[in-house]
């Protein structure tokens, strides 16, 4: 089913049917995101660029919008109400999130760990690497873009939904994040990076933060490459950046620090 009217010069089109964003269609068996919002146009958004772009294209991973306006109410497809008990702002109606949910978990994993269904909040558990890694080893996500004041409690507790953050700042809507975290989550997956390496190496991989990268020149207004970097010396390059990342990490995030000195603790090969 799809509704059509005219707002002003624009048209807009809400549609129950969930929209497939990839070129040629993802095998069946490809990492797949669901996404709910109001804004399904701002999908894939930088997604589709460069290598998660180029993934998409090649079917390695699938993303299907759910548009919420098309399970809104009346001839104005209304989504939101004013929050009960007052105040300011509307917040996304439970009956409509609820269709939509239904809409976009049909046919998924019961096991929420394959799949799980996640609502963007500033209120939720932060987003992390090892979340991203846990993703990517499932067969998908469905993420729910949340506007205004946010969503109706109850669709949370009848869906036994996740609630996931960003970071400790407030935006306008999930969208951002939504794009934020599948990049972090696609990136993963098989063959998506050209260089696998890179991803073992980089900032979380190993508790650290990556160390300083220089390329060419090797001398640009005045400073040269650190010279162990062009000895050819493989073994002092590594040891080079290890100190690097442990001296980065321990200035800058003394909670990764820490984190990293206690697995040290418990597993001095790790
Ligand atoms: C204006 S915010 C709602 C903020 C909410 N009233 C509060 O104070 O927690 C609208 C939507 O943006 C999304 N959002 C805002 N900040 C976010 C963050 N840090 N991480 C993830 N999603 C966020 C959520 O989906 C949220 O429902």
């Amino acid at each position: 089913m799809s509704v059509r009217r005219a707002a002003g010069r624009l048209a807009i089109t809400p549609s129950l049917t969930p929209r497939s964003l990839e070129k040629r269609g993802t095998p069946a068996r490809a990492w797949q995101a669901r996404i709910i919002t109001l804004f399904p146009e701002a999908f894939p958004g930088v997604l589709g660029l460069s290598l998660t772009g180029n993934a998409l294209a090649e079917g390695l991973w699938g993303l299907e919008t759910v548009d919420l306006r098309g399970f809104g109410l009346g001839k104005h497809r209304n989504v939101d109400d004013t929050p009960a008990g007052g105040g300011a702002g509307m917040v996304l109606r439970a009956d409509v999130l609820g269709r939509a949910i239904e809409m976009a978990m049909r046919g998924v994993p019961e096991d929420r760990a394959r799949w799980p269904l996640v609502c963007l909040s500033p209120r939720g558990r932060p987003f992390t690497q090892a979340i991203a890694r846990d993703w990517a080893g499932g067969q998908g996500v469905t993420l729910i873009c949340g506007r205004f004041e946010g969503v109706d409690q109850r669709v949370i507790d009848h869906f036994e939904i996740t609630e996931m953050s960003l970071g400790d700042f407030v935006l306008t809507g999930g969208e951002l994040a939504a794009q934020a975290m599948l990049d972090a989550t696609v990136r993963l997956l098989p063959d998506v990076l050209g260089n696998a390496a890179s991803v073992e190496e980089e900032s979380f991989a190993a508790g650290l933060l990556e160390h300083p990268q220089y390329t060419r020149p090797a001398d640009w207004a005045g400073c040269a490459i650190p010279p162990v970097l062009m000895s050819g010396n493989h073994g002092a390059v590594a040891r080079w950046r290890q100190e690097q990342a442990e001296a980065l990490t321990r200035a800058r995030r003394p909670d990764l620090w820490a984190a990293y000195l206690a697995r040290k603790d418990r597993d001095p090969s790790a």
